[in-house]
């Protein structure tokens, strides 16, 4: 088995404000092996970015700040990172991309200077090795005419180019780890279907793993090799994508699959929405925090927070109907 490339290690990201605390990422460990591709699901707010966010470092403080656990990639635990360590990590090592490319892309550069300049950034490589190298990455991406994207500005291009760009940034200094958030929400499902293709290709081809972060189920079951599930900051269930699918516990795992089980509908890019809402993040009780959606809802599961246990030794659920003395 391969080993683990990242391990989020019981971690807490809590941001300030001034309504009082949110605990956006509350006690989450799981673990991203080499050359695997893992899918982070879970409603609008559940912590899925923040978590990602987290492992960059780049959590905005104030308000947010990372208060506990650890985060460690190829064993060393990236908060005790010194600020040249980061650097290096952000530039060469984890590559992120986006939802909306036209947010990270400037408007201003044509593609050529933007994507060598990242390149002779990182790789320290000449000028013109640095530019073939960027048509060398474009190519591989799948853009028609590099050459001439290079010269383009980005509102010149689609927004499925725009992406490919993106995607051709973050892989130009072989990643060991790519964070993809919601990298095709934007996009239709067409060129969705491209985009995806071409991340597979990639992992593929430079054994690179994925954290991709999707609402999509339809993505999870095309993309993943392992599935973590998300709900109000923390992880309720993870599985390899076969079993969570055939086996689903939780029972809003459950719920997200009972909406979408027709796994190459092109049905968009939502979740099914569950009855019921989120609990308010701030200030929320000790207990399990899907209780008011949950129709096998019992006495002791408003009353206490259920952990998460091993079910197997790769399936994870967190819930009272699975938790000896219940
Ligand atoms: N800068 C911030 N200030 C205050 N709260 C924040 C900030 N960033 C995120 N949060 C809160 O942290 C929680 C988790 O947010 P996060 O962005 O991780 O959600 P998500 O799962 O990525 O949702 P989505 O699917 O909508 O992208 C939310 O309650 C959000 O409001
Ligand atoms: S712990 Fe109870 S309320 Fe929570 S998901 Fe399980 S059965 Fe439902
Ligand atoms: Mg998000």
């Amino acid at each position: 088995m391969a080993k683990n490339l990242v391990e989020f290690k019981n971690l807490k990201t809590y941001f300030y404000t001034g309504g009082g605390i949110v605990k956006a990422v509350n006690d989450v460990s799981f673990n991203i092996r080499e050359g695997e591709t893992v899918c982070v699901v879970g409603e609008s707010g559940c912590g899925k970015s923040v978590t990602a966010m987290s492992l960059m470092k780049l959590i905005p403080n104030p308000p947010g700040k990372i208060v506990g656990g650890e985060i460690l990639f190829n064993g060393r635990d990236i908060l005790k990172f010194t600020e040249e360590e980061l650097r290096n990590m952000r530039g060469n090592e984890v590559s992120v991309i986006f939802q909306e490319p036209m947010t990270s892309l400037n408007p201003v550069f044509k593609i050529g200077e933007q994507l060598t300049e990242a390149i002779i950034l990182h790789q320290k490589l000449s000028k013109n090795e640095a530019e073939e190298k960027a048509i060398e990455v474009l190519k591989i991406t799948g853009i028609p005419r590099a050459e001439q994207i290079m010269k383009s500005y980005p509102h010149e291009l689609s927004g499925g180019m725009r992406q490919r760009v993106m995607i051709a940034m973050a892989v130009s200094c072989n990643p060991k780890l790519l964070i993809a958030d919601e990298p095709t929400t934007a996009l239709d499902v067409t060129i969705q279907a491209q985009i995806l293709d071409l991340m597979r290709d990639i992992k593929k081809k430079l054994n690179t793993s994925i954290m991709l972060i999707t609402h999509d189920l339809g993505v999870v079951a095309e993309m993943a090799d392992y599935v973590v599930v998300m709900y109000a900051g923390k992880v309720i269930e993870e599985a390899p994508v076969e079993e969570l699918f055939k086996n689903p516990l939780h029972p809003y795992t459950q719920g997200l699959l009972k909406s979408k089980p027709l796994l190459t509908e092109e049905t968009g890019d939502k979740l099914y929405s569950i009855p019921g809402q989120v609990p308010n993040p701030i200030g929320m009780p000790d207990n399990c925090y899907f209780n008011s959606r949950c129709d096998r809802c019992m006495n002791k599961c408003k009353d206490k927070q259920p952990t998460l246990i091993n079910v197997s030794p790769t399936h994870k659920v967190s819930c009272w109907l699975y938790e000896e003395g219940k």
